[in-house]
């Protein structure tokens, strides 16, 4: 089976990995800092705190901004449940916002139309977690304009984003609060697990920081009750281990490295499929600046789409649906009852969406068969 996403790894990564088990430190050894710093550098963010994955990242940065029961986070109704449990995990009230059918990113007309709404009732957001979907920045120009005027937070949820360029009419001033991205095997470059929350906000960065190791203060000049041994810490909150270990953030380095050949692979795979496939047949990813292309999904006719799909799977190509709405989950079902037709885009596009596969060590002659595959029915 051709997968639809894969790893690569390197002999400098098993070097890297092996040179740390046979190190002293495991766990918190130097290597957590300086992946932290090296992303910091590579994302021109000021701080960042690893995790033990993208999802924990979501959760403590939820954490950090105050998210809780008494919150409402609006979260895009296409992407992993991740973008959404995070804000669960913090009891937050979720809502979904219908996405672009051309980009399947958070869909700025429905967004504007329903803050408008909510401000007249007295229910705006706190928070809006935005998602790069495939690699696409969303329109975070738009976004950052409507933030200010109605006063809500944003997390970019850019698991898949790694390396994706905004557009240069944006200038600077276009970042959420806190960007987070995801180190699983099939994303940009892999930790195994991990995960990291950056951010220019100090305040965020300790707190998050505080939250992924159990709630314990090390900074003495922060202590409530400060002792003078040289034993001494505070759990100050309830957080929790969700810290990254070495053995990942030396993998994570390394990898991080390979970054740039990574990104030129992928984009030379995904002018293939553009060259072939009309736009009208798969994401635009040219929409909003330069796309990392973590997915590459084309979008085929509802009548004949999950047949299309079985097929494909039947001559050996592991495409995926990325993603059912978050909506449709019997979790959020069950919990809200929203109607799935609220976001008609989205059940629309999940219908018609497959990821064809994209990873840098997709063989040319795997691509032209998927491509041959494909063509008897776009
Ligand atoms: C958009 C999105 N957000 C969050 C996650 C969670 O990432 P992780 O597996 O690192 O927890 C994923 C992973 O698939 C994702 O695609």
């Amino acid at each position: 089976m051709i997968p639809y996403g894969s790893q690569h790894i390197s002999d400098a990564d098993i070097e890297a990995v092996v040179e740390v088990l046979r190190s002293d430190f495991l766990t918190q050894g130097p290597c957590v800092p300086k992946f932290e710093e090296k992303l910091c550098e590579y994302s021109g963010m000021e701080f960042g705190v690893a995790f033990n994955s993208a999802t924990s990242a979501l959760h403590g940065a939820c954490l950090a901004m105050g998210i809780s029961a008494k919150s409402r986070v609006w979260v895009p109704a296409i992407s992993f449940v991740a973008s959404a449990n995070c804000a669960e995990y913090c009891g937050a009230k979720v809502e979904f916002i219908d996405v672009e059918l051309d980009t399947a990113c958070l869909s700025m007309e429905f967004l504007e139309n329903k803050l408008r709404l909510a401000e007249l009732e007295g229910t705006l957001p706190d928070l809006v977690i935005a998602v790069h979907y495939a690699g696409q920045y969303c329109d975070m120009a738009t976004l950052k304009v409507l933030s200010q005027r109605f006063h809500f937070r944003v997390i970019e949820d850019a698991s898949h984003a790694l390396g994706a360029e905004p557009p240069e009419a944006w200038g600077r001033a276009w970042a959420g609060d806190i960007r987070v991205y995801s180190f699983h095997p099939v994303k940009m470059i892999t930790t195994a697990e991990g995960g990291v929350a950056l951010t220019d906000d100090r305040g965020l960065a300790e707190s998050m920081r505080m939250f992924a190791c159990h709630g314990i203060q090390r900074d003495k000049d922060k202590w409530q009750y400060p002792e003078s041994g040289e034993w001494y810490y505070e759990q100050q909150t309830l957080g929790f281990n969700y810290r990254m270990n070495d053995v990942q953030a030396a993998l994570g380095i390394s990898q991080l490295q390979q970054l740039p050949g990574f990104l030129k692979r992928r984009r030379e795979i995904a002018a293939i499929y553009e060259l072939n496939i009309n736009l009208q047949q798969r994401v635009n990813q040219g929409k909003y600046g330069l796309s990392s292309y973590h997915l590459f999904p084309v979008l085929v006719d509802v009548q004949i789409s999950d047949r299309v799909f079985s097929q494909l799977k039947a001559a050996g190509i592991g495409v995926q649906k990325h993603y059912i709405p978050i909506l449709n989950q019997p979790y959020y079902r069950d919990k809200y009852h929203y109607p799935l037709g609220s976001c008609p885009q989205a059940q629309q596009f999940y219908r018609q969406t497959m990821s064809l596969p994209i990873f840098p060590d997709l063989a040319d002659q795997d691509q032209q068969y998927v491509l041959e595959q494909l063509s008897q029915f776009l």
